[in-house]
């Protein structure tokens, strides 16, 4: 089956994890997604398309910036994840978003029925990008922009290297996967990136290099932040689970000790290396 560990991941434990720590996450990301969608002229636009739009902050964000008429769709393959963002529409009574579960690889819409696509790192994840590609172009009218946000490796983003060199010292972490299987750093090379798009049809291909400090887990006190900070990554989390508060406490001290210098004013600060893409379909 295509895509078939993210499918697990996204509909499980990964999903779950974004659905409880939405807030944390928009609180880190939403500086470098407004990067993206500043590539992209919103008051031209009448529908757009969020790819992998996850629990939905960005989608409602865009559709309180539409202009009137305009409006906004949402897709992702996670059911907890898409199952929240629509409890958000209800909640917040929002009339021009709506939410879809399905495949972006996979699942094809109506030809040219959106007129932009934007993504705040949901393209990363397809076992065949260009096939991904495709199918978002074919929803894509002619000539309508395309901007996402996505990282670049992981050297140049502590927030995720910081936390693996740590851990090493106390569990064996499986080895980096290759650099361009489906993951967070899929799209860290852009002459890979740029092929894909190409590939997909695309034109007017754009990479620019963006670097902002980014914070998570405002609010928290260094140790909090290292609890918490443990669960982002999927094989961390799964140990501190599996082996309960007190085998995982050296882990948890270490990883504080190692977050402290970057803790300041009730939050962690990190540099953030990023590329800002856009392209037009
Ligand atoms: C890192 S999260 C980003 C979520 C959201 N864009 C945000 O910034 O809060 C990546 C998202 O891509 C989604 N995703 C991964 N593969 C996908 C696919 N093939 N089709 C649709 N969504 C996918 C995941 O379910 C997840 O919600």
């Amino acid at each position: 089956m295509a895509n078939e560990q993210q499918t697990e991941f996204w509909s499980g434990s990964g999903g779950e994890y974004w659905v409880v720590n939405q807030q944390q996450m928009d609180t880190m990301l939403k500086p470098l997604g407004d990067a993206a969608l500043a590539h992209i002229d919103l008051a031209s636009v009448q529908h757009l398309l969020d790819i992998g739009c996850g629990t939905g902050s960005t989608t409602l964000d865009i559709a309180a910036r539409l202009s009137d008429g305009a409006r906004v769709t949402g897709a992702d393959l996670s059911v907890p994840m898409t199952d929240y963002a629509r409890s958000r529409v209800t909640e917040t009574g929002v009339k021009n978003a709506e939410f879809i579960t399905c495949d972006l690889q996979l699942d094809p819409f109506e030809p040219a029925i959106f007129d932009a696509a934007f993504s705040r790192f949901g393209v990363m994840f397809f076992d065949a990008p260009v096939a991904g590609f495709k199918n978002i172009r074919a929803a894509l009218k002619p000539g309508a922009p395309l901007a996402f946000v996505c990282w670049q490796t992981p050297s140049e983003n502590l927030w995720h290297s910081l936390a693996v060199a740590t851990a090493k010292k106390f569990i064996e972490m499986p080895s980096a996967p290759e650099p361009r299987a489906p993951g967070p750093f899929a799209f860290a090379e852009t002459e890979y990136v740029t092929s894909i798009l190409e590939d997909a049809g695309f034109s007017d291909i754009v990479m620019t290099p963006h670097e902002q400090t980014v914070e998570l887990f405002s609010g928290q006190d260094v140790r909090s932040a290292a609890e918490n900070f443990a669960r982002i990554n999927p094989i961390i989390s799964a140990f501190v689970t599996e082996a309960g508060e007190d085998k995982a406490e050296p882990l948890i001290a270490a990883l504080a000790e190692t977050l402290a210098p970057h803790h300041k004013d009730g939050a962690l600060h990190f540099p953030s290396a990023t590329w800002l893409v856009s392209a037009k379909a």
